[in-house]
């Protein structure tokens, strides 16, 4: 077999075989196959797709390319989440300690941003101390211990999955179905949760601009979970506009903490709780919908959530007095967008809101590249807003003035203000169960 003639296949649109798919994930596992070919065929793949028996290939390739964890010392239903990627979406930092509080452990493994969206791991990385590579010993103790644990994807699970989500991160190749259930489906395999809740985002800021392709994605995945025995639920939900306010790696920890001290955007809120309450069902520890959520809204409002974060916070290493404290460190430099005409806010470009963030640096250029936790957007106005010509709309947190010219002059196209009244967006589309 040779990588040529998969790519080849492939690219004519022909179905891959189980050994192909094999061949190709252990090959590039193990070094043989070259990052440019694995470009090649994923290109191939984003455009000429795959069945649901590839996509199972893929998934079980990627899956087995490492470890599989055994959770079952833990002694309890571990419910795992997974988004498919958005702009501001810091519900994992809120869902975690959440769930966990009302008794469900959570050992998690979380990926850093994809494209021009955020991931959990370098938001958590941007609290000083706290530390997301531990031993698999050290992860289990934290669940037993606080009862719950996030760590990055280790080099031991789905690591053909680690390798493949850096090189589509940098290859135009991520907005592909079968590529991104795949590679969720795998590592929550390989991670040892008895269930699933996916958060399916769909809109302009999503990978999935369309409510059909979010559906077609969430079922390939809910069939996928089911057919090697996990019980998954996906929730599809909106991503026309950044989730919450804030954007970029410290102010969406700024922002989760709000929402976990029983305040906070209501979106942010409102998603958490619906999350929360599916895994609740899922572990069996609520009876249906309504009671988990209540239970959830509580342990919000009282505070134990928050506390929970904190002890979890603490016990992987992180400075909790500069949480506690809210002095968390942003950048200084700041600057404010403000609107040119009034009206109201009637759609936001999401993905440049994402890609400004990623511009002054709160993402990656490249795989060395160091993230600067520091800058951010924060958003003044949402879609359906009233504004003013001349009120603000956006403020931009930097520390570089090196593209920062370019920023502003993308944020600005970015609000589209008209003089008609827009209805707020709805935030769940869909349940699939
Ligand atoms: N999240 C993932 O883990 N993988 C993808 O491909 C997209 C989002």
């Amino acid at each position: 077999m040779r990588a040529y003639d998969i790519i080849y296949k492939k690219r004519q649109g022909y179905s891959l075989s189980r050994e192909e798919i094999e061949f190709l994930i252990n090959g590039y596992s193990s070094g043989k196959i070259p990052d440019y070919q694995i470009s090649a065929w994923a290109m191939a793949v984003f455009f000429q797709g795959m069945d649901d028996q590839e996509t199972a290939y893929l998934t079980e390739a990627m899956a087995r390319s490492g470890e599989i964890v055994d959770l079952s010392e833990i002694g309890a239903k571990v419910i795992d989440k997974h988004s498919t990627g958005g702009v501001g979406d810091k519900t994992s930092l809120v869902l975690g300690p959440l769930v966990s509080a009302a008794g469900i452990p959570v050992a998690k493994m979380s990926g850093r941003g994809l494209g021009h969206t955020g991931g959990t791991i370098d938001k958590l990385e941007s609290i000083p101390g706290f530390c997301t590579e531990i031993s698999s010993k050290e992860f289990l103790d934290n669940v037993r211990s606080t009862g719950i644990s996030i760590i990055a994807q280790t080099a031991d699970i789905a690591p053909a999955d680690k390798k493949l989500y850096a090189l589509r991160d940098l290859t135009a190749t991520v907005e592909s179905i079968p590529l991104i259930a795949s590679s969720i489906m795998s590592k929550k395999i390989a991670g040892g949760a008895d269930g699933i809740v996916l958060d399916v985002k769909t809109g302009n800021g999503a990978f999935m601009e369309n409510l059909e392709e979010a559906r077609e994605l969430a079922e390939k995945m809910v069939r996928i979970g089911r057919n090697v025995g996990r019980k998954t639920i996906a929730v599809i939900s909106d991503m026309n506009q950044p989730l919450g306010y804030k954007v970029g790696n410290t102010l969406e920890v700024e922002e989760a903490v709000e929402c976990l001290r029983g305040k906070g955007p209501e979106d942010l809120r409102e998603l958490c709780l619906t999350l929360g309450a599916n895994m609740l069902i899922l572990a069996e520890k609520a009876a249906d919908f309504r009671t988990g959520y209540e239970e959830l809204t509580d342990l919000l409002d009282s505070g134990k959530a928050y506390e929970k974060f904190l002890d979890f916070v603490a016990a992987q290493g992180g400075d909790i007095e500069l949480i506690k404290n809210d002095d968390l460190s942003k950048a200084d430099k700041r600057i404010m967008i403000e609107a040119e005409d009034s009206g109201f806010v009637s759609s936001i470009k999401t993905r440049e809101i994402g890609l400004c963030a990623m511009l002054l640096g709160a993402g990656r250029d490249n795989k060395e590249s160091k993230i600067d936790y520091e800058v951010g957007l924060e958003l003044k106005k949402k879609i359906g807003d009233r504004v003013n010509a001349g009120e603000p709309l956006v403020e931009v947190y930097y520390n570089k003035e090196d593209r920062l010219d370019e920023v502003i002059r993308r944020l600005k196209d970015a609000f589209i203000i008209k003089k008609e009244k827009q209805e707020p967006l709805i935030l769940i589309y869909e349940i699939i169960e």
